[in-house]
């Protein structure tokens, strides 16, 4: 059964070449969008010249960055070298965010090999020009390790400001219900719970999100053939807390173009990027298959299904036996 029809693009040097003649960037163009509203550029985030390049003058109210953690499984570079080209992007970043913006980066801790280079990262980050603001966790629904060690769940994002953005607090609720009780305060004569004195039935997200799912092939927002894609949900939340309509938000590690499609979701502008000419045609084709279609992804198919048929899905048998295969990240921390 092949829940993720295509492998790993990054792994699978036979298909990359089957997929490149099918893309329309490569290194050092960029992509228009026919209706104005976004770009979509072929280059390295460290090379200063590129971003100006893509940026055209214009300034981003939100970065939302999501580059390789520097994990053995992601061709693993020495340390400071990595933190080098990290300073890079992030520089590059800096200098095309309006003076009130936000920057938010996920990053990872490898637990195999000293937590970096999450540590060195924050380190490096004192030196920025930002403030930071917060260190999130994200829970993913399922992980491996219970064997031997606690089971890796977590993603992390840290959250930074440049003079002061809008935060909007409404987009701050989860869809979990308040369940802990039993904190009484008295208000006008009268003992009340905490829970009936909040704004809310649900609980506001804080700074631990346990309530996004991990995507998976079962999933509409799937993009088979992706490693390392981050829920829907949890870059919505990014962008309905952290801008407002029609503002730019830019993301350099374009990937599977998540980005992209929660800026379109939510009427805000998107530049982004990918040095990878296949990640970048797979966000541009992402985007178009949802104005086409309103899917936000291939449960079950992929983005390149029209020219390469033979990499079909099978239909996913919806059984609790059938093998879960969560996306590589997932695995890692
Ligand atoms: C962790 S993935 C991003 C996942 C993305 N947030 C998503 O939801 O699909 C990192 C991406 O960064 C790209 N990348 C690696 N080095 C890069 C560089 N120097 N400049 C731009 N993109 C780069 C990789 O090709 C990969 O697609």
């Amino acid at each position: 059964m092949k829940n993720n029809p295509l492998p790993r693009l990054d792994a699978s040097e036979e298909l990359r070449q089957r997929i490149l003649p099918l893309c329309r960037l490569q290194r050092g163009q960029t992509w228009v969008d026919p209706l104005g509203r976004h770009k979509v550029a072929c280059m390295d985030a460290g090379d200063a010249d590129s971003v100006l390049e893509l940026m055209d003058g214009e300034k981003a109210s939100l970065a939302i960055h999501d580059p390789p953690y520097n994990l053995v499984a992601f061709e693993e570079r020495e340390l400071g070298e990595y933190i080098r080209w990290c300073k890079q992007w992030v520089s590059n970043t800096i200098v095309i965010l309006r003076p009130d913006s936000s920057f938010y980066v996920w990053l990872g801790a490898d637990q195999r090999n000293g937590f970096q280079p999450l540590p060195d990262f924050m380190v490096m980050m004192r030196q920025a020009p930002l403030r930071p603001r917060s260190f999130i966790t994200m829970r993913n629904q399922r992980g491996y390790g219970t064997q031997k060690n606690w089971m890796a769940v977590r993603q992390e994002l840290l959250y930074y400001v440049k003079g002061e953005p809008v935060f909007n607090v409404e987009a701050e609720y989860t869809d979990i219900p308040k369940i802990l009780r039993g904190y009484y305060k008295e208000v006008g004569g009268k003992v009340t719970e905490n829970g009936e004195r909040g704004k809310s039935e649900n609980i506001r997200a804080g700074n631990v999100w346990v309530d996004i799912q991990q995507v998976f092939y079962r999933m509409e927002e799937n993009v088979s053939g992706c490693y390392a894609q981050k829920p829907l949900k949890s870059i919505e939340r990014i962008v309905r807390a952290s801008s407002t309509k029609s503002d730019l938000v830019v993301d350099f590690f374009a990937h599977s173009g998540t980005t992209l499609l929660a800026a379109e979701l939510n009427e805000r502008r998107c530049f982004t990027a990918d040095v990878d000419p296949v990640f970048c045609e797979i966000t541009i084709r992402r985007l178009e298959h949802f104005r086409a279609t309103g899917r936000l992804g291939w449960q079950n198919g992929h983005p390149f299904e029209m020219e390469l048929p033979e990499f079909e899905a099978e239909a996913a048998v919806d059984s609790v036996d059938a093998p879960f295969e969560p996306q590589l990240q997932a695995t890692m921390f």
